[in-house]
């Protein structure tokens, strides 16, 4: 049996982590044969609703529920994660939009960012779920100097997985025959879900789509699922966020299954002209515990200008937080470098192993 692993949990007694724990101490997260220990951390006032949540994990007897421990700060729950995934954030109301969400919740994510740099493994995976997904992502990994960028995810497999199920239920395919769907940029109404690299069993899709349908239709109706989900329920949501979450964390850890490509929202290396630094979301391929940009796809003008259109709006949400990004992480956020075959992090700015390495180098963002 393996060691068991610390996973961290921020907002733990919300909606999304009332689904999301039960899978993940079942092993849907981590593998049938990995046991985990769960930080939990709620605010003070949620304790309460906390304890009553580990007492029904407790009696679900879960093999690979090895300990729980509950926290009210961070500083304490994040204390030697191996993994930490941030879902504890201001939620969004009706008639609200994301951005309006950007300063309540920069401060939050600014502290949890110093806390992982201070309490956690240094190897920590960080998935950011709470919205604004992708810049709180850039505020925790900017506040985190010890950590490499490479370390700080944001959840754009949401998107991709409504894409996959919006698209499976108009053309009658099962989601499992449906491969190559890319959702760029942002987790917000600007991102891009990009069917021109799609195939159902093989096939491409644009060429059993209409293309009106695709362009106003499909595109609108993903790029506001979730808003929509709000007006309907009332709330955010959170047993499909819950699966996004178990699916990303399963493919960074365990490897995305041959051939397949998923959305991740990463720090940008400037592949497809990305802006380098901002966190946006990228097809990648995982795999040994980590991710690497699928490489060389053909974009249309179509393509890159709604690619355009969601960074513009990134660069717009990290230009509103500026005054908290520390400037001594800027440089390493924009001249990421890898080291293929050691796994060491080299950056620009000369904080990794000496540039003489004997190991490769790479731009690449793994
Ligand atoms: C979602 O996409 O369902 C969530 O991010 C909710 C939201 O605020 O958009």
């Amino acid at each position: 049996m393996r060691r068991p692993v610390r996973i961290a949990i921020t907002g733990a007694a919300g909606a999304i982590s009332n689904s999301l724990l039960f899978q993940l101490a079942d092993g849907s997260m981590m593998g049938d044969d990995q046991p985990v220990i769960l930080q939990l951390i709620e605010m003070p006032e949620r304790m309460e609703a906390l304890r009553g949540l580990a007492m029904e994990l407790e009696d679900c007897a879960f093999p690979l529920l090895h300990t729980i421990t509950l926290h009210d700060n961070v500083e304490e729950g994040f204390n030697n994660a191996h993994y930490a995934i941030l879902i504890g954030a201001r939620p969004r109301g009706p008639g609200m939009e994301r951005r309006d969400l950007l300063e309540v919740n920069a401060e939050i994510f600014t502290r949890q960012g110093k806390a992982l740099n201070d309490h956690a493994n240094r190897d920590v995976k960080v998935l950011v779920v709470g919205n604004p997904a992708n810049t709180n992502a850039l505020i925790a990994s900017r506040n985190a100097p010890r950590l490499s960028p490479s370390q700080f995810t944001a959840l754009t497999r949401l998107d991709h997985n409504r894409a996959k199920g919006i698209l499976a239920n108009h053309t009658g395919a099962n989601p499992q025959d449906i491969d190559g769907i890319i959702v760029w940029g942002n987790h917000s109404t600007t991102q891009f879900p990009d069917l021109h690299h799609a195939r159902v069993l093989g096939e491409p899709v644009l060429n059993q789509i209409d293309d009106g349908w695709y362009k106003n239709e499909f595109i609108p109706r993903v790029q506001t699922r979730g808003g929509q989900i709000i007006q309907a329920r009332g709330v955010s949501s959170a047993a499909s966020a819950a699966q996004a979450v178990i699916h990303h964390m399963r493919d960074w850890v365990l490897g995305t299954p041959s051939g397949q490509v998923v959305s991740m929202g990463i720090v940008s290396d400037g592949s497809y002209g990305i802006t380098k630094g901002i966190f946006y979301s990228f097809p990648v391929r995982c795999n040994y515990g980590r991710y690497q940009i699928v490489r060389g796809l053909q974009l249309n003008d179509f393509s890159l200008q709604m690619m355009k259109t969601t960074e513009t709006e990134l660069l717009e949400e990290k230009a509103a937080v500026e005054h908290l990004l520390p400037a001594e992480t800027a440089a390493s956020h924009e001249n990421l470098s890898i080291c293929l075959r050691s796994g060491v992090t080299l950056y620009a700015d000369g904080t990794g192993p000496e540039s003489a390495s004997k190991y490769l180098t790479t731009n690449r963002v793994m």
